[in-house]
């Protein structure tokens, strides 16, 4: 008689994700892929809403080997509602790549994760596939010149189709063969999608247009005086320039090999803003203290002329608490920056009591030009909850200077999108979307608030038959004639 033994797998152990808070809660992942129709509602859904919310996020398929660091790392997941005629219908779908499809066919995780370095070998996952690191377009999605992409931080995203299937890694055309960044910006003016992208090794820092059309308009250009690798997670434009964050966070390959961390904050080297022209002339810079940035609300010009200042609304944090989670608590809040392109000098405030909040949005029709409204996640302080996790929503009229807040007692919400009116500019016309999860029973939502009164509460609760589990950023995608 002959037995069969098991091949022992190789690789470093699985991790403990019962208490890993970005892998259990409302964070555990999901596996079924499914489609789900004509969902419960409370409330009326705008009868004029129709489109699909789509929402990106990491969703490790397989409990992660030896590390996860959120939001870093994990199988990116695209959960769709949609909406028409009152009614709604959910699909989910894993963004596959040749790394999630050799996992599946293997039945376990094959990758380690990004702090082990661990790759497998040929004898596990064929010669294309060995010794690469896994494709990660688990941050966002864009919809461009005729493509849904699902974005990767500065790596090339993978399109899919209308139904959330994966089509493929995409290169436009080979133009940008190392990708982009997870946060470009779609001029309304123009039709073209900025889009940047960092690298290990030089140039470091490239930007690139895409014409309306998703040809390549302005092929990667070299940021200047960029002369180390650093990490910038997202960007704004004016209808002049390229707005890029570089905070003092560097890549440190060689600490990396030596077993240190492969991120290093050097506050002593400040913050840069690049203001990049982009009719492609020198770029601008202004200079300050350290600190960070993850994600921009927007930015604008304050007028036509040469002087014209240029305002960032973004949030602000003293540090990168998010990759450090050892260290001590740290706050972030919405910040104004105002740089004088001319002279490099800029103002720093507060638009917002700076308690911890993330997911700046803004009408994505105002993106580049003066804005009114930012919503955000953020937290009441009631409950310890982790990062990415809020249990409130705020909206501030940029204009006024007022905020609201709705709290979502018991829902652990995600960033807010904002939805028009079909064929009204009246951004108060339109409306605030997102997904909320419930942390005592585990439902998921799918809530819409009205944009004229969102501290009301939700108009609309769609019931989502499953979990969806709290992720990163989303896309309003109307329904195309
Ligand atoms: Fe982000």
């Amino acid at each position: 008689m002959t037995t069969t033994v098991p091949p022992v797998p190789s690789g470093p152990p699985p991790v403990d994700a019962a208490h890993d808070p970005h892998l259990s809660g409302v964070f555990e992942p999901v596996i079924d892929e499914i489609d789900a129709g004509d969902l419960e509602v409370t409330g009326e859904l705008p009868p004029e809403m129709d489109g699909m919310y789509v929402r990106n996020g990491p969703n490790p398929r397989f409990t992660p080997l030896g590390s996860y660091i959120y939001p870093l790392e994990g199988d990116g997941m695209v959960h769709g509602l949609s909406v028409s005629g009152g009614r709604a219908r959910y699909a989910n779908r894993f963004v596959h790549t040749p790394m999630l499809d050799a996992e599946i066919a293997a039945g376990r995780a094959l990758w380690g994760g990004l702090m082990t370095g661990y790759t497998p070998g040929a004898d596990e996952v064929g010669p294309s596939l060995a010794g690469t690191m896994k494709d990660l377009p688990d941050i966002n999605v864009v919809r461009h010149g005729g493509k849904l992409l699902a974005l990767a931080e500065s790596a090339p995203p993978y399109a899919l189709t209308p139904e959330l299937a994966t089509v493929g890694r995409e290169t436009f055309g080979g133009s940008l063969p190392a990708g982009i960044c997870a946060h470009p910006k779609v001029d309304p003016r123009t039709g073209e999608m900025v889009v940047f992208c960092y690298g290990l090794e030089a140039p470091y820092l490239t930007w690139s247009v895409l014409g309306p059309d998703g040809g390549t308009r302005r092929a990667p250009t070299a940021v200047p005086d960029v002369d180390t690798p650093v990490m910038i997670h997202d960007m704004a434009i004016t209808e002049r320039f390229v707005v890029l964050v570089l905070g003092p966070m560097y890549f440190d390959v060689a600490a990396a090999m030596r077993g240190g961390s492969l991120l290093a904050w050097r506050p002593e080297d400040g913050t840069r803003i690049a203001l990049i022209p982009r009719d492609g002339s020198p770029v601008r810079w202004a200079h300050t203290d350290a600190f960070w940035s993850w994600h921009s609300a927007n930015a604008y010009d304050t007028g036509d002329g040469p002087d014209a200042t240029v305002v960032l609304d973004y949030v602000e944090w003293s540090r990168p608490g998010g990759l450090s989670p050892n260290t001590s608590p740290i706050v972030g809040g919405i910040t104004r920056a105002e740089i004088d392109p001319v002279s490099g000098s800029i103002t720093r405030r507060f638009l917002t009591d700076p308690h911890g909040m993330e997911f700046p949005r803004v009408d994505d029709r105002r993106l580049g030009q003066r804005h009114g409204v930012i919503a955000l996640g953020t937290k009441t302080g009631r409950v310890e909850l982790a990062n990415g996790n809020f249990d409130a929503v705020l909206w501030l009229d940029t204009a006024t200077e007022r905020a609201v807040t709705w709290d979502a007692g018991d829902l652990s919400v995600g960033e807010p999108c904002f939805v028009p009116k079909p064929g009204d500019e009246d951004a108060t016309h339109g409306w605030w979307v997102t997904f909320a999860t419930d942390r005592t029973d585990r439902s998921s939502w799918f809530v819409v608030f009205a944009a004229a009164d969102p501290g009301a509460g939700p108009v609309a609760k769609v019931r989502i038959p499953v979990r969806v589990p709290l992720g990163l950023h989303g896309a309003w995608l109307p329904t195309e004639e």
